[in-house]
């Protein structure tokens, strides 16, 4: 186990915060989990799990322990004609686990191509693009306690799952670590979803449609739209898409034709928290080292050497105005630390 102390936490967050760690503690086999359950290091202490960084805002130093999974692997666990169970572990880069199942033909996750992150966060806030969610592959979440020293194998149902959200971010969210997670993809006779926003148009520049020209769409999507955290500090949608009564939606619908709805159920539907901030008068806002993208109002940038609290500050102004605009109140989405 690899511990160390007052670290800058400027290079484990996509949204390039400054911000010093007490202790640090790189996590790089099973065996570190059980040192540090033996050790007691974490007894009376402030602790929490940074995987790729790519969904937290570090809104000031952090007096505790951050702990950082980075052991990897991809096991086939079984496979049959029709299916392949994979488990994959924490420390994992999302999207090289999501290139080994395309390269190999497993089905099911490509339309989540480039999301930045590792692969212990993903069932966390259950990520979802170009209308799939990784609950849909999901057959189980392996945990740790780093408290009692106890893992659990959590199945699908009990992960609780829903939009941007899960069991790993209410009652598991404490003292729990994602060990590894078991993917249920097919093998063949592929269901691709190529019907979410202009994926469909994209792949029109490919011969075939299959796993390879999915995935390289949806790439080609993601960086005309998305800012390259590499350039520009950010976490990908700062805000939830909200969930509105349907009368709320036809309200909104009968002001606004364009305004974009998506159906939930007969009584809840989901609205464009982007068309609602850009709607608000915030698409492309600079100020100073805080900022909207200009070509996604869902995604909330650092231009240079931000501070967390210039993010929270103007998060809470744009809540402000949508919600006195469009009487809709928005959610963030990327967990704050
Ligand atoms: N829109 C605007 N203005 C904007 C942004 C969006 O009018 O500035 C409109 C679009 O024209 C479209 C609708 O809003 O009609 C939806 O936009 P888009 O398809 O870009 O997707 P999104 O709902 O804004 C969600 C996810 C993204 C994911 C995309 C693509 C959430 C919070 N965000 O965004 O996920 O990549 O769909 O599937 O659900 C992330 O979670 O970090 C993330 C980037």
């Amino acid at each position: 186990m690899k511990l160390y102390e007052n670290i800058s936490l400027k290079h484990y967050n996509t949204f390039g915060i400054e911000a010093i760690a007490q202790n640090f503690i790189e996590i790089t086999n099973y065996s570190d989990l059980i040192e540090i359950f033996k050790s007691h290091i974490l007894q009376n202490k402030n602790f929490f799990i940074l995987g790729g960084g790519s969904n937290v805002l570090i809104t000031d130093d952090y007096n505790g322990v951050v702990l950082h999974p980075t052991f990897k692997g991809i096991e086939i666990k079984e496979k049959t004609d029709v299916v392949v169970l994979l488990k994959v572990y924490a420390g994992e880069v999302w999207d090289d686990f999501v290139d080994f199942c395309v390269k190999n033909n497993f089905g099911g996750i490509e339309n989540l191509s480039f999301i930045p992150g590792n692969c212990g966060a993903a069932p966390v806030q259950n990520i979802g693009a170009f209308g799939v969610e990784i609950k849909d592959c999901i057959e189980s979440v392996e945990i740790f306690n780093l408290l009692t020293g106890k893992f659990i194998t959590l199945s699908n149902p009990e992960c609780n799952f829903g939009y941007r959200t899960s069991v790993f971010k209410n009652e598991y969210k404490k003292n729990w670590l994602i060990v590894s997670t078991t993917y249920k993809l097919p093998k063949v006779s592929h269901n691709y979803k190529t019907h979410y926003g202009n994926l469909n148009d994209e792949l029109k520049k490919y011969e075939d449609i299959n796993l390879q020209s999915i995935r390289q769409s949806v790439i080609n999507i993601r960086t005309s739209k998305l800012p390259n955290p590499k350039e520009i500090g950010n976490a990908g949608s700062f805000f939830k898409n909200p969930i509105v009564t349907t009368e709320k939606a036809s309200e909104l619908k009968n002001k606004y034709q364009d305004a974009p709805v998506y159906p939930i159920s007969d009584t809840e539907k989901k609205l464009a928290a982007g068309w609602l901030i850009e709607k608000s008068g915030w698409k492309g806002f600079k100020n100073g080292n805080v900022g909207v993208h200009s070509k996604q109002a869902l995604v909330l940038v650092n231009y240079g050497n931000a501070k967390g609290n210039e993010i929270i500050d103007l998060s809470e102004k744009i809540k402000e105005s949508v919600f006195e605009k469009f009487g809709v109140k928005l959610e963030t989405e990327v967990n704050l630390l």
